[in-house]
């Protein structure tokens, strides 16, 4: 049986450092996989360690509560309101958001990889549809409406409570004038993009258009066939680009940002979603006020994204990650106790 691409980085950070990677049970299943060295074991499930708890994993993934009590102790955290009601999309709260900022962003507050999160929503009937498909998407129902923030993605992965690598991640945009069918075709070309069917050590994934796409474009009123008009930003939230190192040059105070939120948050090994310029990740928290903001953590991060970046060194994530789960000697001591 084939391992994913994380388990089998997990398992080859695991080979050099002299430890056994072994499937749990005689079934292949992805979820769970056994670590050995000497005498030490740790089942580990993809990158969540052996340590993390149920209460830090759904605190976290519930973006505007965990985003609440960080801001309580002092961080940088992106301010939206969340929609839980019927009518509450026209109440006063999001009307002054869309007044205020004109560009909002609108994402189910539990969900992940980008699925459901539109942003480019300018007016009241984008809006509605953009809150439907969230909702439709969230566990509990609950859309986040939040402003725009200009600048690009950055993400911390932080391992035993230590801030290991940073990368840009920079999401695929489509241009005006050309379907989003032949647009996708052509990001598939990247020989960068791997399958989930054959399992290779690609930085990126292939586009799956009717999968989530399709939705995504109904929310601007578009579809998979139609040549993208001007006015529109789309931007696929879910996929990448390019995912470029920038361990060197994130400023010191916004990797201890990240490293707190983890810690407040219970997460032991996380990977912290930040969104600002460039420019403002390179200097101190405060020299940036208000321009670049967290965003969310994430549990069982893709720590691919360091060992694999399309541009620069790959960081030895995976390394960090066995060392800490295993404990083995130098490595951080368990922290997955929630804070807040
Ligand atoms: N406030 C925002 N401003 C601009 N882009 C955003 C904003 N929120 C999310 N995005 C875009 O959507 C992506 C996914 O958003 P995120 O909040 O991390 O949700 P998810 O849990 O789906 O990953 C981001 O990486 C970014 O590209
Ligand atoms: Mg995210």
């Amino acid at each position: 049986m084939v391992w994913s691409r994380t388990n089998q980085l997990i398992a080859a950070a695991a080979a050099e450092l002299g430890a056994r990677a072994e499937p749990l049970g005689r079934e292949h299943t992805d979820y769970f996989m056994r670590l050995t060295h000497g005498e030490r074991t740790a089942v580990v499930s993809k990158t969540r360690s052996p340590f993390l708890t149920q209460v830090a994993q759904g605190l976290a993934n519930n973006k505007h509560l965990s985003r609440e009590l960080l801001r309580a102790r002092g961080l940088p955290c992106a301010a939206g309101v969340l929609v839980d009601e019927a009518g509450d999309i026209h109440g006063p709260a999001v009307r002054e958001l869309l007044a205020r900022h004109g560009r909002l962003v609108v994402k189910p507050n539990w969900g992940n990889r980008g699925v459901g999160v539109a942003t480019d929503v300018r007016d009241l009937a984008t809006l509605i549809r953009a809150r439907d498909r969230a909702r439709a998407i969230d566990l509990d129902e609950e859309v986040l409406v939040e402003p725009f923030i200009a600048g690009t993605n950055l993400r911390v992965a932080v391992i035993g409570g230590r801030a290991s690598a940073a990368v840009e991640v920079v999401r695929p945009k489509l241009a005006t004038g050309r379907s989003a069918e032949a647009q996708v075709a052509a990001l598939n070309r990247d020989p960068r993009r791997g399958t989930w069917t054959a399992p290779s050590l690609r930085s990126m994934d292939q586009i799956e258009a009717e999968e989530d796409l399709e939705g995504h474009l109904e929310v601007y009123g578009l579809d998979l066939e139609a040549a993208i008009p001007g006015e529109r930003e789309v931007e696929i939230t879910g996929e990448e680009l390019e995912v470029i190192d920038r361990t060197e040059v994130v400023h010191p105070e916004w990797l201890a940002v990240a490293a707190s939120a983890c810690d407040l948050l219970g997460v032991d090994v996380g990977g912290v979603d930040l969104r600002g310029p460039m420019a403002a990740f390179t200097q101190p928290t405060a020299a940036s006020a208000g321009a670049a903001l967290l965003l969310e953590v994430n549990v069982v991060p893709a720590l691919h994204l360091h060992a694999l970046p399309t541009e620069g060194p790959p960081r030895p994530v995976f390394a960090a990650f066995v060392a800490y789960c295993l404990q083995l000697p130098g490595a951080p001591p368990p922290c997955a106790v929630v804070r807040v």
